[in-house]
């Protein structure tokens, strides 16, 4: 079988050097296409593809028309947001991610942006500790779970709410479980947010909401852009100049934020997963899915039942 590691933004080397050792080890033969520029280059290269491994990059249904072999495709990470599901689900491909893999990354990076914040980007100037604040998680999942933690470390009292998670397992983490969404950013000195980019939670991050919090507030988003309502999350920092917003994925409407001088930073390209432990953890997962997949027609991590 032929597997397709496509990735615009390349694994470490490390990473694929595993998938390789994994894939080749299985009797598979393993393909490249990193850094690519063109959708054509994803468009030819998935042609004779049995499998394919993809970071955030678009399996559309013109990608899953292109792979006429395509038996499976795995996200090596959590959100699928870029897959087709429906189209895959229509042409028999089965898709999978590989949740958890990457998620200490994720939350590592939240703590490195919140120092970053609280310490007014490190312009000289005194800013505060992150030790006695009240952090507020939304979406208690593997990245969720990983920011409590490392929150703990830092002193801070933990909030989460998550439509999906009861909130006994929330507090059997030591975490105070809040009712509803809203009231997480009414008691939190900062809000993390870790939900998908899903039909109901689009734009879902609003005025409304980021506007019950405190004074000083920091909104910090490794996330998805997705989530947010920008032109109101821009409006509102507009008037309400005490709060700041980090992000690791740059909105649509960087240019404008960027005026907001001091409150607003951005990573130029999401790298919360960027680690070579992140990338060789979900590269591998993704590769072990797949042999198992053409092994024994496991489908354990199938999101398009
Ligand atoms: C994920 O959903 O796993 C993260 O957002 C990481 O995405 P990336 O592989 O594009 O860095």
């Amino acid at each position: 079988m032929k597997v397709l590691v496509a990735t615009e933004k390349p694994f470490a080397a490390a990473a694929v050097e595993g998938i390789r050792k994994e894939i080749e080890g299985a009797g598979h033969e393993l393909a490249l296409l990193e850094k690519y520029t063109d959708k054509q280059q994803l468009l030819d290269a998935v042609a004779d593809a049995d499998a394919l491994i993809v970071r955030s990059d678009k399996v559309t249904a013109e990608v899953l028309d292109a792979a006429s072999k395509l038996q499976i495709v795995v996200r090596a990470g959590a959100g699928y947001d870029n897959i087709d599901c429906e189209a895959a689900k229509a042409k028999g491909v089965v898709a999978e991610n590989t949740p958890g893999q990457n998620s200490n990354a994720v939350a590592e990076l939240v703590f490195g942006m919140l120092v970053f914040g609280v310490r007014n980007f490190y312009n000289g100037k005194a800013g505060t500790e992150l030790m006695g604040k009240r952090l507020g998680i939304l979406a208690f999942g593997n990245v969720g779970r990983n920011v409590a933690r490392i929150a703990k470390g830092f002193g801070m009292e933990v909030s989460a709410y998550d439509a999906f998670c009861p909130k006994e397992a929330i507090e059997a983490a030591g975490v105070k479980a809040v009712d509803a969404q809203e009231d997480l950013f009414k008691e939190c000195d900062i809000v993390s947010l870790h939900i998908p980019a899903t039909p109901e939670t689009r734009q879902s991050i609003n005025a409304a909401l980021v506007g019950k919090m405190k004074k000083g507030a920091i909104l910090v988003n490794t996330a998805r852009k997705e989530v947010i309502n920008e032109p109101e999350l821009l409006q509102l920092m507009q008037e309400r100049t005490d709060i700041k917003y980090l992000t690791d994925i740059m909105p649509d409407m960087d240019a404008d934020f960027r005026q907001l001088e001091g409150r607003y930073f951005s990573t130029p390209k999401k790298m919360g997963a960027q680690t070579a432990e992140a990338n060789t953890n979900a590269g591998i997962a993704a590769a072990r899915q797949i042999n198992a997949y053409f092994a024994d027609g496991c489908t354990k991590y199938q999101v398009n039942k």
